[in-house]
């Protein structure tokens, strides 16, 4: 058996006696099981446990180390701070938005004309590449109206009207247009004012058809009808000027009749 330290033994007895146990309340415990095991002081025996394991008085907390002590006293964020930050993730949406790009506004019935096109899209292709519609792309609508007044037209009155009052087809007479696959334009003189049908036009001539408004010959046109401050949109915008009458007030512009009935195209 190994010898215990006399120092030991003596600091584990003054321990168990500050703790109030008897001094061999251990040794008894552990030499007479078998004896109380059957008898009713079986309780007093497993109460001695709890009583040696109860220390009198729990050892001093610890003093906190500095850092979590420096946590403890720093200061917390003021309630009204927040209000502020609460409000951090909205500034950071706001400033990635703005990193963005800004989506360039066209100005003038081009930039109109943009919107209205959505309803033209079912038909003629996001992008004008056609479908049920003709296609508007690589100029084609230079071609089939050398005259924007006749787009202006077809666009009011619709193709259908064409085949059904003159049996002739629209715009260019050498193109022969009326009737598509079987179908025709519908009219837009319900749907649209005559200044949105100008816009829509302008768009489909000149960002759809993909023609250069700087190109001379078309330069004149843009600047008239399609530009930013196109007289005749605003004309039309402001109801000074009609369909009907336009080719009689801005006849020193070389306007042609527009109308509101179909008529023959115009040749280039
Ligand atoms: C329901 C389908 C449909 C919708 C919607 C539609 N179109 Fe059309 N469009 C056609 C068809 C079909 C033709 C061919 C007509 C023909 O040949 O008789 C056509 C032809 C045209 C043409 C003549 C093209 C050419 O070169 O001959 C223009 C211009 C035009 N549409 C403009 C418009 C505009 C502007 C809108 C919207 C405001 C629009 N279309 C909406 C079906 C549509």
């Amino acid at each position: 058996m190994t010898e215990i330290p006399e120092h030991l033994l003596k600091r584990s007895q003054a321990r168990r006696a500050a703790a109030g146990g008897e001094p061999d309340a251990a040794a008894t415990a552990g030499a007479v099981p078998a004896t109380v095991a059957g008898s009713t002081t079986a309780v007093p025996a497993k109460a001695a446990a709890p009583a040696k394991a109860a220390p009198a008085a729990p050892p001093p907390p610890k003093p906190d180390p500095p850092y979590i002590a420096a946590a403890k006293s720093r200061k917390k964020i003021p309630f009204w701070a927040m209000a502020t930050l609460s409000l951090l993730p909205i500034w950071g949406f706001m400033y990635v938005q703005g990193l963005k790009p800004e989506k360039k506004v066209v100005a003038g019935p081009i930039g109109a004309g943009q919107k209205i096109y959505s309803s033209c899209a079912l038909c003629h292709g996001g992008t004008g590449g056609g479908g049920v519609g003709r296609s508007f792309q690589e100029g084609s609508l230079q071609k089939t109206f050398p005259h924007i007044e006749d787009q202006l037209n077809l666009v009011y009155t619709g193709s259908q009207a064409y085949r059904d009052i003159l049996n002739m087809p629209y715009g260019n007479p050498a193109l022969n247009h009326l009737g598509y696959n079987g179908s025709f334009m519908p009219a837009q003189k319900t749907n649209l004012t005559q200044a949105q049908i100008l816009a829509v036009v302008c768009h489909e001539r000149y960002d759809l058809a993909g023609v250069d408004p700087e190109d001379p010959k078309w330069v004149k046109e843009y600047t008239l009808w399609c530009s930013p401050d196109s007289k005749v949109y605003a004309g039309l915008q402001d109801g000074s000027l009609t369909f009907d009458n336009i080719s009689t007030k801005l006849k020193s512009d070389g306007v042609l009749p527009i109308g509101t009935v179909p008529r023959p195209g115009t040749a280039p």
